[in-house]
């Protein structure tokens, strides 16, 4: 419930008014950095990495590293110049808005809640795996009927039932993450770098430990032959596996939401998005050749690749356990971030009139966006607690590269429209590095929709909805985009 503050807050006409009590700048480029990193270090390397070695690209899932990575890179450098340009929460919706109209700023922002809360929802419901797991290893049973989604399939199309009850721990998580957010940011931030130095640390020891039990012979051939299918090895393997691989990049852009919460958001947002993004580009290159280093890669399309690979090693078994903390550690802060993202960029959508200002609304003591995070989490609890991981993250890809596309896109529209506005952080070779971003991004965005057609009508579907929801609210409510960027800004 609102108390009394808090609803006078709310009774503001002009939700513009209504934030007036401002977010906290608190964050400096260490913080930026770790957030960074909190959010993209999770599923992507510690489950996902393993199916597309197994299924798709063998050893040659390290050129799918590398493939999404420089696309990252690309799009990580227009994210850097817009945050220089444009320090506001709504990352690349606010892009959207102050460049292409409200239009495409709506459909890049419902998009986000596939970057954001279906990703938290769907990454929840995957730490739930390894918090299991962990409880079994210390002789604890819980029961799997509280444990897994109740629904279960390849696509929204053939989601059936499986006599489970509901996924309980993917709740709890989700419950407690929120109410830390609530708090405060600096105590969000305190609470994510130290997850941070757990999953990175247990990173660096598979690294360190994993290399020297690198065999050259499980890396032959390096590219399998493709099997006469598109995506099974081969190029087109190495190209599907990149579009799977993107999923563990995902999350540098969530520094940019921080731009209302950063001490001086122009010149750190662009340390914070590019810094995260090279040290985890590293790390995954480096996680990915002991992956299929260390054992035979056909055998790693299993929940916990990373663990499972180092446990085929007689004198690393003692890391296994280690691990899996560093998973559920790693999972748990990409919820954390994602939630924290949503509720930012949600912040932004209300003070342009796109959804009610209630979400604009910041709590009097703890200066958070607080209703906009419990509406965040309840509808990514509901998410969480009945769809498996895999058919939540096949939205989430999808819904992130659109808003990749559009913030390479805007950048150069920007170019063209106020060449000399004011850019702390300005691109060089623009005119090569945002249409290479928006190429590359689409190549993974395509690749997806070969490797699994479903994903197109459910984004088809996810547009239709946004557009109902426009109908009735946005279109009535919007205000012009206070970023009219100009040469004199
Ligand atoms: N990059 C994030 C992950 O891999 C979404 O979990």
């Amino acid at each position: 419930m609102a108390d009394a503050d808090e609803t006078a807050e709310l009774a503001q006409p002009d939700p513009i008014v209504a934030s007036e009590i401002h977010l906290h700048r608190t964050l400096g480029p260490f913080s930026l950095i770790m957030i960074g990193i909190g959010s993209i270090i999770g599923a992507g390397i510690f489950v996902i990495a393993g199916t597309a070695a197994a299924e798709h690209a063998g050893p040659a899932v390290l050129i799918s590293f590398l493939i999404a990575g420089v696309g990252c890179f690309f799009a990580g450098l227009c994210y850097a110049e817009f945050a220089s340009m444009i320090p506001e929460s709504g990352s690349s919706y606010t892009y959207a808005y102050a460049t292409m109209g409200r239009y495409m700023a709506w459909f890049i922002g419902w998009n986000m809640v596939l970057e954001y809360l279906v990703s938290a929802a769907g990454v929840a419901a995957g730490w739930s795996g390894y918090f299991v797991s962990l409880l079994h290893d210390f002789g604890i049973n819980f029961p799997t009927t509280f444990a897994n989604a109740p629904l279960e399939g390849t696509g929204f199309e053939h989601l059936h039932l499986t006599g489970d009850i509901m996924n309980l721990p993917a709740v709890v998580l989700i419950a407690g993450l929120s109410a830390f957010l609530i708090v405060g940011v600096r105590e969000s931030a305190k609470f994510n770098g130290f997850m941070v130095l757990i999953k990175v640390g247990i990173v660096l020891l598979v690294i360190l430990f994993g290399l020297p039990f690198v065999q050259s012979a499980n890396l032959h051939p390096f590219i399998p032959p493709n099997q006469g299918q598109w995506g099974k090895f081969g190029i087109s393997g190495i190209l599907a596996a990149s579009g799977m691989i993107f999923f563990a990049y995902i999350g540098f852009e969530a520094v940019s939401v921080a731009a209302q919460e950063a001490k001086n958001p122009r010149r750190d947002l662009p340390i914070g998005i590019l810094g995260s993004l090279l040290i985890c580009t590293v790390l995954y290159i480096l996680m990915a050749i002991v992956l299929t280093g260390i054992t035979n890669w056909r055998t790693l399309d299993v929940p916990d690749p990373v663990s499972f690979a180092v446990s085929k090693i007689a004198t690393l078994k003692w890391l296994v356990t280690w691990i899996d903390v560093g998973a559920m550690v790693g999972l748990a802060s990409v919820t954390f971030v994602s939630l924290y993202g949503q509720s930012r960029v949600f912040y932004s959508m209300a003070r342009d009139g796109f959804l009610p200002p209630a979400f604009a609304a910041i709590h009097k003591r703890f200066h958070t966006p607080h209703i906009g995070t419990y509406i965040t989490s309840a509808f990514a609890i509901l998410l969480a607690a009945v769809f498996p991981f895999d058919v939540l993250a096949e939205l989430v890809s999808v819904g992130t590269l659109l808003a990749f596309i559009a913030v390479c896109a805007g950048v150069l529209i920007l170019r063209i429209t106020a060449p000399r506005a004011r850019r702390q952080f300005r691109i060089a070779y623009v005119w090569f590095v945002a249409p290479a971003g928006v190429l590359v991004c689409t190549g993974m965005m395509v690749s997806l929709f070969l490797s699994s057609p479903d994903t197109l009508s459910r984004l088809i579907i996810w547009t239709g909805i946004g557009v109902v929801i426009f109908a009735i609210y946005g279109y009535w409510h919007t205000t012009p985009s206070k970023w009219n960027v100009t040469n004199e800004s």
